[in-house]
């Protein structure tokens, strides 16, 4: 096998039921360089969540209504040197779902690099450190917390694309089965699904890595005892299998193949969130991934989760070109699915036909 890339985990973390409580002393060990503390919280904890807040910090409840956009990035980060005075944070803290986890790692990058957020969608952009940081997941399955990009929409370029670069990756990770509680079981799926999807399609492609294999192998295990064992998918035990399943499915979660990109047109053009878009993209997948098809559907099934067809009923002739245009543009996990010839084999009519059946 040849050379890996130089690659970077999540040096530390903390795993378990009330990990939570440790945050505040996590955070003043970093506040002793006299510097606040910066906290992006998911909007839905608004009143819900604690926090270990001290004199002279920042809360900033994060939207997660869409996916972060670019501009939404430049917003956060504007207020947030407003805030600061122009000093850099001690440290940033991200408690929420995958997109709350991305806009604080995004925010972190900015604060130490010039410019906008899009200048750094892209392989290795970014040139400065980023401020320290501390994830908090509320949700599992995407592997925002483990992952070493932050993904951000760009409807001017249409294209969701991250910042993608060792920096980008957290410093501390807090993992708490027991902030999942109360999210919804529809969500909690097509969140956890995510793990499931990623970590075949890393699997099925061409990009070989003994590492990511085995992660990839791991975390398709335990979601298949998640959405498919005889426990309720959302009991303690799961719950926290979900959330291992995520951690170790994120490190693994660089290769994706042909479900990712036309959920990221899906998501572009329909706005759906990620988890649910990449359910619709893998239902018209079937001769891609048979074997996966086919377990996602007993998944669906088994948990009662519906995904009813028709979403890209009423769309007009400019939206189906933005969900064509939006979806092929995803050139490195197409080639990793199908091959360099992936133009032909997933050509306009075939993609346009799939979107219509979903
Ligand atoms: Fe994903």
């Amino acid at each position: 096998m040849a050379v890996t890339r130089n690659t970077k985990n999540v040096p530390y973390y903390l795993l378990g039921f009330n990990a939570f409580e440790q945050l505040g002393a996590l955070v003043d060990a970093k506040r002793a360089s006299g510097a606040p503390a910066l906290f992006y919280l998911d909007h839905f904890f608004k009143d819900s969540l604690p926090l270990p807040l001290k004199k002279g910090d920042s809360l900033i409840h994060v939207d997660t209504s869409s996916e972060p956009s670019v501009e939404y990035i430049d917003i956060l980060t504007d207020a947030a040197k407003e805030e600061l005075k122009g000093r850099l944070p001690s440290c940033i803290i991200g408690i929420g779902g995958g997109a709350v986890l991305d806009s604080a790692k995004a925010v972190a990058n900015l604060l130490t690099n010039p410019g906008k957020a899009e200048d750094y969608q892209g392989w290795e952009l970014v040139k400065n450190p980023a401020i320290y940081k501390i994830g908090v997941p509320t949700l599992s399955g995407t592997g925002a917390e483990c992952s070493r990009t932050c993904v951000l929409t760009n409807m001017r370029r249409r294209l969701k694309l991250g910042m993608n670069s060792d920096f980008t990756v957290y410093d501390q990770l807090i993992l708490d089965p027991a902030l999942t509680r109360t999210v919804p079981r529809e969500q909690f799926f097509f969140t956890g699904v995510d793990t499931f999807m990623h970590c075949f399609e890393s699997l099925r492609g061409q990009y070989r890595n003994v590492i990511v294999d085995r992660l990839s192998a791991t975390a398709i295990g335990i979601c298949k005892d998640i959405f498919l064992g005889t426990g309720d998918m959302m009991n303690d035990q799961n719950l926290e299998n979900m959330m291992v399943a995520s951690y170790i499915g994120g490190m693994a979660a660089g290769n994706t193949g042909a479900v990712h990109p036309i959920s990221a047109g899906l998501s572009i053009v329909l706005h759906l969130p990620h988890g649910k878009a990449n359910c619709y993209a893998l239902s018209v997948l079937a001769d891609v991934y048979p074997e996966e098809h086919a377990l996602f559907l007993e998944m669906l099934d088994k948990n009662k989760v519906p995904l009813p067809a028709g979403i890209c009923r009423d769309l007009t002739n400019e939206q189906y070109e933005s969900l064509y245009q939006g979806s092929i543009i995803h050139e490195k996990p197409l080639t990793n699915a199908l091959g360099p010839d992936y133009k032909s084999i997933l050509n306009k009519d075939r993609l346009m036909d799939m979107f219509k059946a979903m």
